[in-house]
């Protein structure tokens, strides 16, 4: 976007201003993100894509210069109409037609999925309606912020905020109308609280910054003196305390914004922007309850008011921030533990690996999709390192193999296809992306980037560890391939939008791009996404860069934690109702908004698959990953009888071995052993090596 030295020298005006303006702290914090993934400059060949949406009907144009978020909590809102709804925990909003809806949704589970349904409890807009688009004029790692300019309106989108805040710039009469119909309307003395019933028996709070005037029109319509301020509005939640009392305490204090800072290894900081007065009263979702540090927050959980949610039960959080520390993890190259048994498996491994690095050399690259060849290059690298961990010697062949396959797709000379930039939204696509959406499975309009890159970047770091010149050689082209996921640069010349797939309230990652759904973003392989967080960190390591390291590791274990917590599914651990958790050890799709246990590529009776891809690719972080031992026996008993069925290929039947050998290596050994085929990003050796480094 900008030329390297403009980037340099705003870089360095933003930092010489933050020293002056911020608490030193925080400015120490802003530092390390800035640099986080250095930005070299280095960008690849421009692309005129012919396939992307234009982002310049929503977004503000002062962000139109800046890259823009592709897979994030929000992205409905820019796509198309713009008026699909997106959760936000525990509210569902849509934009259409020059107002916002709120939706408490109700939740539909059965054996197959888990879906909640939109309905428009309450819908706000301006009473005349001058029908316009909504405009992004900000957004945050934690929210979002529509405009509709002439209604005088605009809604703080923040996600876990039990109340929706929307702000009225200029007098402007308000209608509030419901599919449901009004059962009661009272406002308090000093007419800036309504409590209002609904026939469908839900009781909603409105406050407003001063007396707002609401009148019932008609049993659908509630409609107000000319107003400005501030209008919040809350669902009372069931309960038996007077939760009526909590939500009138914090009703006063709003976030307009928040940020997710990594404060140091292992830690994330969420700090909100907050108006008004008093402490700010948020929503944790389990993953959060797990994770945060009361102590460190100067936060209270108030485990007696609960909002449901797709992902479980919120509870109530007062605290300006919050603290999240996670357990660390080992970022390592070779197995945790070592491989065991030496005498049997060394002979074993190294056998195997004979075989599949004289397979691989010999037999030329044919695809020139760009996951399916990121995996053949980390299955590449897999076989180096497990050589490396083994001792073997024949390396050189191997290395040579993956520098042939790799260096043109870092150089721009690969025929057939290769990695662009493009400017509209700011990040890689395909050759092929550009002009199809299909092609390399929509990487052109941003689906699974980190799956893709995640693969180059896990081959990139072997190499460039094997052999330090040839990494210094390719290091802006693989910080380029790192950046546009990895970023955390919030600067508006920088190249990338910050993380392009983490979601920093849900603390997973959304591999759908620009595709609009009525369920929102969408994730189907965690495994592949902890891949590419783990390859990132190794990537730091490879470059010795602690920065990369730290904070690709904490987001690694942040998403194995999610996955454990939504993917694998815990009967019994309240997260998921009974009639699904009876049925699915495994989830397959979780969307924002829904569970499926359907894949995009498969049935639900396919269970082998299923599995496998929420395991693939096996490498020492899977350890980290099925860390439980007893998930791991009930997700592997209940996938066992689908292996049976015809059809079923020995490339997924892997998976399931592998995961066998966590607790039965000698069977899982057998089973592997008579295997006549592996997945294009596994083989023998792998499986070897990985059942022999368990135990
Ligand atoms: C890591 O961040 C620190 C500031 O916190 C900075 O001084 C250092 O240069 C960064 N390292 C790299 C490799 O970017
Ligand atoms: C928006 O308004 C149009 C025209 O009145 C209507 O057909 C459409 O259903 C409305 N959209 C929503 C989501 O309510
Ligand atoms: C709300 O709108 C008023 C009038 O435009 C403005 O002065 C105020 O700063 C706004 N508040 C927030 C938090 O944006
Ligand atoms: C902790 O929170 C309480 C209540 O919000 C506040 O009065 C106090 O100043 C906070 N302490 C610190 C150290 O931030
Ligand atoms: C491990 O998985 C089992 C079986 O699903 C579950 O009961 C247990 O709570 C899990 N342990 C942890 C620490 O999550």
């Amino acid at each position: 976007m900008a030329s390297n030295n403009m980037t340099l020298m705003t870089c360095f005006l933003i930092i010489s201003l933050a020293f002056f303006i911020l608490p030193q702290t925080q400015a120490r914090v802003l530092l390390s993100e800035t640099q986080a993934t250095p930005a070299t400059g280095f960008l690849y060949p421009k692309a005129e894509s012919t396939v992307l949406p234009d982002p310049s009907p929503f977004f503000a144009p002062s962000l139109l210069q800046t890259p823009l978020p592709t897979n994030s909590f929000f992205q409905n809102f820019v796509l198309n109409n713009g008026d699909q709804p997106e959760y936000f925990h525990p509210y569902h909003f849509r934009s259409s037609n020059s107002s916002l809806s709120l939706s408490y949704p109700t939740r539909l589970a059965t054996s197959a999925s888990i879906s909640q349904n939109f309905t428009p409890e309450l819908t706000i807009s301006a009473t005349q309606n001058n029908q316009e688009r909504h405009v992004v004029s900000s957004f945050s790692d934690l929210g979002v912020t529509l405009d509709f300019p002439s209604s005088n309106l605009r809604f703080f989108l923040v996600k876990g905020s039990p109340y929706l805040t929307c702000n009225v710039s200029n007098p402007t009469a308000l209608s509030i109308s419901t599919a449901s119909s009004i059962t009661s309307l009272f406002p308090n003395a000093q007419r800036n609280k309504y409590t209002l019933k609904l026939d469908n028996s839900q009781t909603m709070l409105v406050y407003s910054s001063s007396p707002i005037g609401l009148t019932i029109s008609n049993p659908s319509l509630i409609t107000s003196d000319a107003f400005t301020g501030v209008m919040r509005v809350a669902l009372l939640p069931p309960g038996s305390q007077d939760l009526e009392a909590v939500l009138d305490q914090f009703s006063s204090s709003y976030p307009v914004s928040g940020e997710a800072v990594f404060t140091g290894p292992f830690t994330l900081e969420y700090r909100w922007v907050k108006e008004g007065n008093g402490d700010l009263l948020m929503l944790a979702h389990p993953l959060h309850q797990q994770l945060l540090s009361v102590q460190d927050s100067n936060a209270t959980v108030l485990d007696y008011l609960k909002y449901r949610s797709i992902d479980g039960d919120l509870l109530g959080v007062v605290g300006n921030s919050w603290v999240l520390k996670t357990q660390p993890i080992p970022v390592s190259w070779h197995s945790i533990t070592g491989v065991k048994d030496l005498v049997q498996a060394l002979p074993e491994i190294k056998a195997a690996l004979s075989g599949d690095v004289q397979a691989l050399i010999s037999t030329p690259v044919s695809t020139t999709a760009s996951y399916e060849y990121g995996k053949l290059i980390a299955k590449a690298a897999r076989l180096a390192l497990i050589g490396e961990e083994v001792g073997v010697k024949d390396i050189p062949a191997i290395t040579k193999f993956m520098k042939d396959a790799i260096e043109p797709w870092l150089s721009g000379t690969f025929s057939g296809n290769g990695f662009l930039y493009e400017g509209k939204w700011g990040g890689l696509v395909t050759k092929n992306g550009a002009v199809d959406k299909g092609a390399d499975y929509g990487f052109g309009v941003y689906n699974d980037h980190h799956f893709h890159l995640g693969y180059f970047l896990y081959a990139i770091s072997v190499v460039a560890k094997l052999d330090v010149d040839w990494g210094m050689k390719f290091k802006d082209q693989a910080y380029a391939l790192a950046g546009d996921f990895m970023n955390l640069n919030r600067q508006p010349d920088s190249s990338y939008p910050r993380l392009r797939n983490f979601d920093l309230y849900n603390l997973h990652s959304w591999a759908g791009g620009l595709t609009e759904f009525a369920d929102g973003r969408n994730q189907e392989s965690t495994s592949e996404a902890v891949n590419a967080y783990y390859s990132a960190a190794l990537m730091g390591l490879a470059y010795r860069d602690t920065n990369l390291t730290d904070t690709a590791s904490l987001l690694a274990a942040l998403e194995i934690q999610a996955a454990q917590k939504w993917w694998h599914v815990h009967q019994g651990d309240n997260i998921y109702e009974d009639v699904f958790a009876s049925q699915n050890k495994i989830t397959g799709i979780v969307w924002s908004n829904k569970r499926d246990t359907g894949l995009w590529f498969a049935s639900a009776e396919s269970k082998e698959i299923r599995l496998g891809i929420q395991v693939l690719p096996i490498s020492p972080i899977t350890e980290v990953l099925f860390s439980n031992a007893s998930y791991v026996r009930e997700v592997v008993d209940w996938t066992i009888p689908a292996l049976n069925r015809e059809g079923v290929t020995d490339a997924w039947r892997g998976f399931a071995y592998a995961l066998e050998g966590i607790y039965n290596k000698e069977e899982a050994l057998q089973n592997v052993k008579n295997l006549k085929g592996f997945d294009d990003g596994n083989s023998l050796s792998n499986l070897l090596w990985w059942i022999h480094s368990r135990g």
